[in-house]
């Protein structure tokens, strides 16, 4: 049985109750909160910052938070993540000058470190930071905006990186973000995602836990 791991994530959850919202989440089953940053430079538009996240562990939230950076440059906001209780940090490979420096720094302050791949972005750049990651992220839409339709050459690319990160010998969670619900998480699982942001399948629904276990059996049929 795989190691799977739903990563709801708020960028769809009502931001005018965000600490309830996330609570709920995580009662209804997710194992670790998707935080998406953006900056309205890397890409086009514009969400929250490390104090919002320093106030939902400050709320009592204690599961992980997998801080999704989409911002440039990175390092400034690296720091302050990791100052606001973040777990993960993951960044675009295009928003940092120094990509492996900016891996260290995560690690340096004891976070898990990711990149993150855009749909037109070849693996070829995580292919030399094997060693440095912990996650290795795959957009499955362009970022910027949640709810968009999930980019089939993904699932290529999907395959790929799983040969990638099984050859390397490293322990780093594949990650997929974009697009992902009910219809398509079995597929994306079989070719070799283990960690399932979804943000509008969840959010969008009446009964949270109910989406979660529905994502969770298709799971399941995968093995
Ligand atoms: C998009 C974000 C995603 C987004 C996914 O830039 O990185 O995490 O929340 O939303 P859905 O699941 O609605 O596609
Ligand atoms: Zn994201």
């Amino acid at each position: 049985m795989s190691d799977y791991l739903i990563a709801p994530s708020i960028l769809a959850a009502n931001f005018a109750r965000l600490g309830e919202e996330v609570d709920t989440v995580l009662e209804s089953g997710g194992d670790i909160i998707h935080f998406d940053v953006m900056d309205n430079h890397f890409v086009p538009n514009l969400t929250i910052g490390p104090m919002v996240c320093k106030a939902l562990r400050d709320h009592g939230v204690t599961a992980p938070i997998d801080v999704h950076l989409m911002v440039s440059p990175v390092d400034e906001m690296i720091r302050m993540f990791a100052d606001a209780g973040a777990d993960y940090i993951t960044f675009h490979p295009e928003a940092s000058t120094h990509v492996d420096r900016s891996l260290q720094l995560i690690r340096d302050l004891g976070c898990k470190a990711g990149l993150v791949i855009n749909p037109a972005t070849g693996l070829n750049t995580a292919q030399w930071v094997m060693d440095k990651m912990d996650m290795l992220v795959l957009m499955s839409v362009n970022p910027g905006f949640g709810g968009q339709k999930f980019i089939p050459s993904t699932i290529d690319k999907l395959k790929q990186a799983r040969a990638m990160i099984d050859s390397s010998g490293h322990n780093i969670r594949l990650e997929i973000d974009g697009g992902v619900g009910v219809n398509n998480i079995a597929e994306i699982a079989a070719a070799g995602a283990d960690t399932f942001v979804a943000g509008s399948a969840i959010f969008s629904q009446p009964d949270y836990a109910k989406v979660i276990a529905q994502l969770r059996a298709e799971l399941a049929s995968v093995g």
